[in-house]
């Protein structure tokens, strides 16, 4: 035995910073896995209005697009990022998708990320056609009359007809006037309980008025 610093075993910096980098994915998983702030790695910022979804409502949600969208369907989701996270974690084949976000941290996603401000609805860029998406799927920032009719420019803009909107419940009147969608069965849940009580929106027979499909 020898009382010196010398003889104890010591990490270099880099194994030090990569032990440090691997202790954080982690705990970013838990807090996935058990309903924290991290959506993968990017966390709520509450000045942005984000609340994301838990996962089985991320899950269900994408799932249901990729059906309503159909083999080979193209799908947007507009101020809805964690649901193109999850379409992208399920890696089926067999669909498209793309995430129209204000938040430019997003733009981890390459080319499937578009830089959306639902104030300038139609500012959108020449490779998204007109009604050239399957399914549109949005959930704007705020409960206002002013971001609905807005956002749902973009949303008729986009869809080839199917759409699914998630929103506050006391914007069901908005709703059914500016997209002709009715109130599903189907409760989101986000990582936090929230104030408002939140719904689901379609123009079409969905999955979500249903007990267990997803
Ligand atoms: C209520 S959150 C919806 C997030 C959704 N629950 C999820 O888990 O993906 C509203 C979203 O609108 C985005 N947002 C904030 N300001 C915006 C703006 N000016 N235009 C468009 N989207 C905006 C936020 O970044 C956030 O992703």
């Amino acid at each position: 035995m020898s009382d010196s610093d010398d003889d104890v075993p010591q990490l270099s910096t880099e194994a030090l910073a990569a032990l440090q980098e691997f202790y954080i994915e982690q705990q970013q998983k838990e807090d996935v896995k058990t309903g924290g702030k991290y959506f993968g790695s990017i966390e709520e910022n509450w000045q942005l209005s984000q609340f994301w979804y838990d996962t089985e409502t991320a899950l269900r949600l994408a799932n249901e697009a990729v059906r309503a969208a159909g083999r080979n369907g193209k799908i947007a989701c507009v101020s809805a990022p964690s649901i193109y996270q999850k379409l992208k974690e399920l890696n089926y084949k067999d669909f498209s998708a793309c995430v129209l976000e204000y938040d430019q941290r997003f733009s981890v996603h390459g080319t499937d990320y578009v830089f959306y401000d639902y104030k300038n609805p139609l500012n959108l860029p020449a490779n998204l056609a007109a009604h050239s998406f399957d399914i549109v799927l949005a959930d704007p920032p705020y409960l206002s009359e002013e971001c609905l009719r807005k956002t749902a420019e973009t949303i008729k803009y986009l869809t080839k007809g199917k759409i699914l909107l998630c929103t506050g419940s006391v914007m069901e009147e908005y709703a059914a006037k500016f997209l002709g969608v009715k109130m599903c069965k189907f409760i989101p849940k986000h990582t936090r309980n929230l104030a408002n009580e939140f719904r689901c929106y379609t123009n079409y027979d969905s999955g979500l008025d249903f007990d267990c499909v997803s």
